[in-house]
C-alpha cells in the first residue's frame, strides 16, 4: 500500500542516487508542487539544492513574504529572492492584448531564469514538479533520442510557458512524476507544508496581470490586490474557502461615477469572480450568500482608494471562462 513515509524515504534515495554530488536548481512558485518538491530536494541534497524564488510582482498580497518565510524561518530551507518586479512592468508598458501579455511574461521569466542560472550556476540538474498527467502528456517531446533520458524543454511550475535556450537544456530531476495532485496534498501535508498551501485554489501563472484588463500599471496592480484581498479574507473567515474552485477579484479599466459622503466619484469597478467547478473545465458562478456579498462590497469600496462600485459575475463556463482574459 501507498503511503506518504514511503514515498518520501524512497524519494529521498533515489534523489541521492541520480544527483550524486552535482547541484540543482529548483524554481519556486508558491504552489503545492514546487514547494513540496523542494523540500524533498533539500532533505536529500541539502545545500546542492538552489531555489530561486523570481517575484514577477503580480501575486496576490503578502504572498511573496510569505512564502520567502516559510521556507526561510519554518523550514529552514534558503531561497533566492528576485525582484523583478519592474522589469515585468515596464516589458508590460502600454499592452493590453491578453494573449501579448502571456507571451510577453512567459517570455520576460525564461530570460530572468536563464541569467540566474548562469549567476548562481553551473547546474546540471533542473528539479520539475512533474506530476503523472504531465508525463504522460509530454510523453515524447522531453526525451533526450540519445539518452533516452528526460530533459527540459520548458519551465513547468506554474508558469507553464515559453521554451528554454538550447545551453540551458538540463538534465531534470522529477520526484513527483508517479503522482497524482491529491498524493502531492498528502505527501506535502505530511512534510508539514501548511493547509494554506497544500489546498490553495489554482492561481494562474502570469497571477494578478490577467486580471487587470488593460494596461498594468503599479496604481492599478495596488487596487486589485487590495480587493482581492478583502475577498479572500472575508470567504476564509467565514470557513467558505474549500467551497469554491476559485476566488478572486478583477479590475476593469473603465470609470463609473458614484458618490461618497457628498462628493461625486468617479472610479474603477471590481468585478467578483467566485465559482464552483470539479476540474475548472466547466464552472458555475458561486451562490455567495448576500450579507457576505454587501460586507465584501461595502469594504473594497470603503477600504480601496481608486474604487467606487463592485458588481458580481453571474456567468458561467461556458460560456464564459473563469478568467477575463
Ligand atoms: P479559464 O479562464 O480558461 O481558466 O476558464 C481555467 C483555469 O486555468 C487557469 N488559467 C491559467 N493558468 N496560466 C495558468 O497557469 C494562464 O495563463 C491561465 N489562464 C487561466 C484559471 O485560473 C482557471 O483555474
Amino acid at each position: 500500500t501507498w503511503t506518504t513515509a514511503a514515498f518520501v524515504e524512497d524519494a529521498i534515495r533515489e534523489i541521492r542516487a541520480k544527483v550524486g554530488n552535482k547541484r540543482v536548481l529548483l524554481a519556486l512558485s508558491g504552489g503545492v508542487d514546487s514547494s513540496t518538491l523542494a523540500f524533498l530536494l533539500h532533505k536529500a541534497i541539502g545545500d546542492q539544492l538552489t531555489c530561486v524564488f523570481i517575484d514577477q510582482g503580480f501575486m496576490r498580497k503578502y504572498e511573496p513574504e510569505r512564502l520567502l518565510k516559510l521556507f526561510q524561518e519554518q523550514f529552514h530551507i534558503p531561497v533566492e529572492y528576485v525582484n523583478a518586479r519592474d522589469r515585468f512592468l515596464t516589458a508590460l508598458a502600454g499592452v493590453t492584448d491578453p494573449e501579448e501579455k502571456r507571451r510577453i511574461i512567459g517570455h520576460e521569466f525564461i530570460r530572468v531564469f536563464e541569467e540566474e542560472s548562469k549567476r548562481l550556476g553551473p547546474f546540471d540538474y533542473l528539479a520539475q514538479g512533474t506530476l503523472y498527467p504531465d508525463v504522460i502528456e509530454s510523453a515524447d517531446t522531453n526525451v533526450d533520442p540519445q539518452t533516452g533520458e528526460r530533459v527540459a524543454v520548458k519551465i513547468k511550475s506554474h508558469h507553464n510557458v515559453g521554451g528554454l535556450p538550447k545551453d540551458l537544456r538540463f538534465k531534470l530531476v522529477e520526484p513527483l512524476r508517479k503522482l497524482f495532485k491529491d498524493e502531492v496534498r498528502k505527501v506535502g501535508r505530511s512534510i508539514g507544508l501548511p493547509e494554506e498551501i497544500v489546498q490553495r485554489h489554482p492561481f494562474p501563472g502570469p497571477g494578478l496581470a490577467i486580471r487587470i484588463l488593460g494596461e498594468i500599471t503599479a496604481e492599478r496592480l495596488k487596487i486589485l490586490r487590495d480587493a482581492d484581498l478583502i475577498v479572500r479574507q472575508e470567504i476564509n473567515q467565514r470557513g467558505l474557502y474549500h467551497q469554491y474552485w476559485q476566488a478572486f477579484a478583477v479590475l476593469l479599466p473603465i470609470k463609473s461615477v458614484g458618490v461618497m459622503g457628498d462628493q461625486r466619484t468617479y472610479a474603477y469597478p471590481i468585478v467578483l469572480r467566485i465559482i464552483t467547478s470539479e476540474d475548472g473545465m466547466t464552472a458555475d458562478w458561486a451562490r455567495v450568500p448576500y450579507d457576505v456579498l454587501e460586507v465584501i462590497s461595502n469594504r473594497i469600496v470603503n477600504e480601496v482608494k481608486g474604487v467606487n462600485r463592485v458588481v458580481y459575475d453571474i456567468t458561467s463556463k461556458p460560456p464564459g471562462t473563469i478568467e477575463w482574459e
